[in-house]
């Protein structure tokens, strides 16, 4: 059986890399984006629909069984592989991301006021490095239309992983009312959410980062701990943080009671970039993300591992089994993909969970 699986898997890698990956890659970054995400939104419309989903994704699946589950953060995660933020913003896919295979989801980043986002074109892929450039800048309905979105997938029992989401600071909100912001999101996914993730570490919000401060750290977590009302409450972290930043803020996110550290967002850096694609790399702002960032958040995942006792989900240039596996190494104990989806395609989320199980 686990052949067969294995088979079906290496037939749908192929159909991706020759078929599904040129179509996509015909039009620009972004519209395959939307393309994609519309796939999944209809996927999960109905009952007929839904259950091809989940008959494609058993058929490519993990050869993997219940030793792929995981308790954490009062949560039971069927594997240990997630979407990462910034895939679905607005929820569309609720209901065809766990039938695809992964074992939860983080929506969002989602605003406290919608927003359209930074000007096209702003997402770049750099096929040459593995990596993906974005400036997207938070575009997105809003918290109040994805809470009722996944009010709805909730009602009629569409949920069937974790799903955590993605909380960032309105564009139109200066940095210094940041919190208001934050606090008006964690209000309206009351009861909605299993996680809050706290975004503070997305290059393309002026002066988002800042708040990694220990200062306004300490006050953005305290309030949103506090608000949460017992929802795990976790911070996502920039890459780019020296070794004594990022300490800082890990002290400050334990004293304030998070109950977990999502490492890494995109990277300012264009290190790693293929010579050929440096030039093009540097003229784009935006965050980086892809294989350039693979040995960047792993390290990242290793420093906060060893720093402290909470639960770390491993983020950033995921783009094989091998390096979702060493994720876990590093100390790890959730991963979540985005860009290694752009360059392997769906099946990497079977091979991921596979090389993650039963650890
Ligand atoms: C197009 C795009 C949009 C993203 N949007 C968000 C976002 O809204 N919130 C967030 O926390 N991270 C966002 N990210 C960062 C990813 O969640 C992830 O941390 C990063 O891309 C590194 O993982 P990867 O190398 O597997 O892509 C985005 C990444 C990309 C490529």
């Amino acid at each position: 059986m686990d052949q067969l699986r294995r088979g079906a898997r290496r037939v749908g890698e192929t159909a991706y890399r020759r078929v599904a990956r040129p179509l996509l890659w015909r039009t620009d970054a972004e519209t395959a984006h939307h393309g994609t995400v519309l796939a999944a939104q209809v996927l999960g419309r109905t009952p007929l629909t839904r259950a091809l989903t989940v008959m494609g994704g058993y058929a490519v699946g993990p050869a993997a069984g219940d030793d792929a589950a995981v308790e954490l953060l009062g949560l039971r995660f069927p594997n240990r592989v997630g979407l990462a933020a910034g895939m679905d913003k607005d929820g569309r896919g609720v209901a065809t991301w766990g039938p695809l295979g992964f074992g939860h989801v983080e929506l969002g980043t989602v605003t406290a006021r919608p927003q359209p986002g930074n000007p096209r074109p702003r997402l770049f892929r750099l096929p040459g490095s593995g990596a993906v450039i974005n400036r997207m800048g938070f575009n997105n309905l809003g918290v109040h239309a994805l809470a009722d979105r996944l009010r709805a997938a909730r009602e009629q029992d569409l949920v069937r992983i974790p799903v955590g989401v993605s909380i960032g600071k309105s564009k139109v909100t200066p940095v210094e009312e940041a919190v208001g912001d934050y606090l008006e999101s964690v209000a309206a996914l009351e009861g909605l959410a299993d996680y809050l993730a706290v975004n503070v570490s997305s290059p393309n919000t002026p002066g988002l980062r800042s708040l990694q401060d220990a200062g306004p750290l300490t006050e953005l977590l305290d309030a949103v701990v506090g608000a949460a009302g017992g929802t795990p409450v976790l911070v996502k972290l920039a890459p780019d943080l020296t070794d004594t930043a990022l300490d800082e803020a890990l002290e400050v996110a334990t004293a304030a009671g998070v109950s977990g550290v999502i490492a890494t967002n995109t990277t300012l850096s264009r290190e790693g970039v293929a010579p050929r694609e440096r030039t093009r790399a540097e003229a784009e702002a935006g965050g980086l993300s892809g294989a350039p960032l693979t040995l960047r958040a792993r390290e990242v995942v290793a420093h906060v591992a060893a720093r402290t006792e909470l639960p770390v989900i491993g983020v950033g240039g995921i783009m094989s089994g091998a390096d979702a596996r060493a994720m876990l190494d590093a100390g790890a104990s959730l991963v979540q993909l985005y860009s290694g989806l752009v360059y392997a395609g769906p099946t990497l989320v079977a091979e991921a969970v596979e090389a993650t199980s039963g650890r």
